[in-house]
């Protein structure tokens, strides 16, 4: 059974019975509408944890459009089925006052990993979720963290801030979950329609393509000026960025000596589409 769980002082408690008796404590922190990418995150946890907490929460702080929060699709009844089916032993679902009481004044900012791509697109986002991200350490006490590399800036900026605020969380990357034509699984590819959902995994395609030449030898300028084009003939209606940068700290590259990431964000109607690849 799954125990659903809105208070963190009960949490608290709940997470401080199982430390007294050694238990590992794994978090997966989300904002529902879980997909097999979800699940894979689960089932990792579950690998390397005792017991697993999965955290629900749609976070006001990191939508930098109000349209965008709005609209995110919440089925709580559905998520909890497949939490459930999953063995996750806590689902943590707070409501926006028990994570952002009357006067919470505070904001966690991760300065360079979280300024490019994502960060200058989306002022004030990652500020969002590294506050919340924060906080769900702090009141689920877990040993474990597991994120997506689907959001990869998101990912190292969580790392970069676990180590500086020393939080005793290990945080691990786990891999993007695919469709079969190679869309990143999303909660918000429900929003594409019929046709744009034909056309979205032309990204990745263009992504993998331009990968592949870069590995053969071909120079990085001219092959992502050319994956732009693609992109945009597919069907995508802009490019925000599409970018080579240094896997960890996101910065530009000049040479491909170090470990780099290419990196993509992309509008597609008026759904905006992500994606990040090894190169
Ligand atoms: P959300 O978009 O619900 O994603 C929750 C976790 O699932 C993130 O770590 C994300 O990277 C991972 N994920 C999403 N799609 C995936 C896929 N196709 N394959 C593998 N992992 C995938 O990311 C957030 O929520 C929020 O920003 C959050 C971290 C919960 C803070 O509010």
């Amino acid at each position: 059974m799954t125990q659903v769980i809105r208070a963190s002082a009960q949490l608290r408690d709940k997470v401080a019975g199982w430390k007294r008796s050694g238990i590992l404590v794994g978090v997966v922190p989300t904002m529902g509408a879980l997909h097999e990418g979800h699940l894979s995150l689960i089932e990792e946890a579950r690998r390397h944890s005792d017991r697993v907490i999965v955290t629900i929460f749609v976070n006001p702080m990191q939508f930098n459009n109000p349209e965008d929060l709005t609209k995110y699709p919440r089925n709580e009844a559905r998520d909890l089925a497949l939490l459930e089916a999953a063995g996750v032993d806590v689902l943590f679902a707070p409501g926006e006052e028990e994570v952002y009481p009357q006067g919470f004044a505070t904001q966690v900012r991760v300065a360079g990993v979280s300024e490019p791509l994502e960060g200058a697109f989306r002022p004030g986002h990652f500020e969002g979720v590294a506050t919340v991200v924060a906080k769900l350490f702090g009141m689920t006490q877990a040993g474990r963290a597991f994120f997506g590399e689907k959001d990869w800036q998101q990912l190292q900026v969580v790392k970069r801030m676990a180590t500086d605020l020393n939080i005793p969380v290990r945080v691990i990357g786990c891999p993007t979950i695919r469709e079969a034509d190679g869309l990143a699984m999303s909660s918000r590819n429900v929003r594409l329609s019929a046709e744009e959902r034909q056309i979205a995994p032309a990204l990745w395609r263009a992504m993998q393509a331009a990968a592949e030449a870069i590995r053969g030898g071909a120079d990085p300028a001219a092959v992502l000026a050319e994956a732009r084009v693609r992109i945009l003939s597919a069907g995508y209606r802009e490019i925000e960025y599409l970018e080579i940068r240094s896997a960890e700290g996101l910065r530009p590259v000049a040479d491909l000596a170090e470990p780099v990431r290419m990196l993509a964000a992309a509008w597609l109607g008026d759904v905006r589409m992500i994606d990040n690849i090894v190169v």
